[in-house]
């Protein structure tokens, strides 16, 4: 009935968000992949560059307190750097109604992220095949599950230090500290796995 529910468009915002949190703290993944359709993720590329790390979804959790706490709103542009199947993307997107992108580095992820998209009919959420360190890259919140470190991250942070020149953005990290970037105000969250950062340039206003 979720999924009729789900597909039919009922299923948005608040009434998601109760349905989710209605079942189960341990059982909420699985749900969540139930009725978004997830089924066993394709095995990682062999070549992943250096610094990258492998698919792991976030937990629901971490998502919807990211969601109630940046907070999430229907004028934003959010992307996910290190997209993986897009349960963050598409789940972010359902809560809040912002634009989505997920941008993700293993085609075979994004292929899948786009057919259970597809299914959905979800025109506000895009998937794109790229390496973070070469895609266009703009957007009002941007999420990273520790997608990659080192050279890649510090890379990533300066590009994304360009956008927030252009305009004020928030960084989402799940498992991922950033301390130390001069641009970024951390704030105190309800998580301890999930930490959110202000950009803080000079003559660009907060969010
Ligand atoms: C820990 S998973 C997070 C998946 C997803 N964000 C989530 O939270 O459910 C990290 C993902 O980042 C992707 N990734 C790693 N390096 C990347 C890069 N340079 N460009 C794009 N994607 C990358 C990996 O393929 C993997 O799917």
């Amino acid at each position: 009935m979720a999924r009729a529910e789900l597909k039919s468009g009922a299923l948005r915002g608040d009434a998601l968000l109760e349905f989710l949190l209605s079942v189960p703290y341990l059982d909420r993944d699985r749900w969540l992949d139930e009725l978004f359709g997830f089924d066993e993720p394709p095995a990682d590329i062999e070549n992943l560059p250096r610094g990258a790390v492998p698919y792991l979804p976030s937990g629901v959790d971490e998502i919807l307190a990211m969601v109630a706490e940046v907070p999430l709103r229907p004028d934003d542009e959010f992307v996910d750097l290190g997209s993986g199947l897009g349960r963050v993307v598409i789940l972010a997107h359902l809560l809040s109604g912002a634009r989505a992108c997920g941008v993700e580095l293993q085609e075979p992820l994004v292929r899948r992220a786009k057919e259970r998209c597809a299914g959905l009919a979800l025109p506000r959420v895009s998937f794109v095949h790229a390496n973070v360190a070469d895609a266009e890259l703009d957007g009002s919140v941007f999420f990273l599950y520790s997608p990659f470190n080192g050279e890649m991250l510090s890379a990533v942070l300066r590009r994304l230090e360009d956008v927030a020149r252009r305009r004020p953005i928030v960084i989402c990290a799940v498992d991922l500290e950033l301390h130390g970037v001069p641009w970024l105000r951390a704030r105190k969250t309800t998580k301890v796995t999930l930490a959110l950062y202000d950009s803080c340039v000079h003559g660009i206003p907060g969010r």
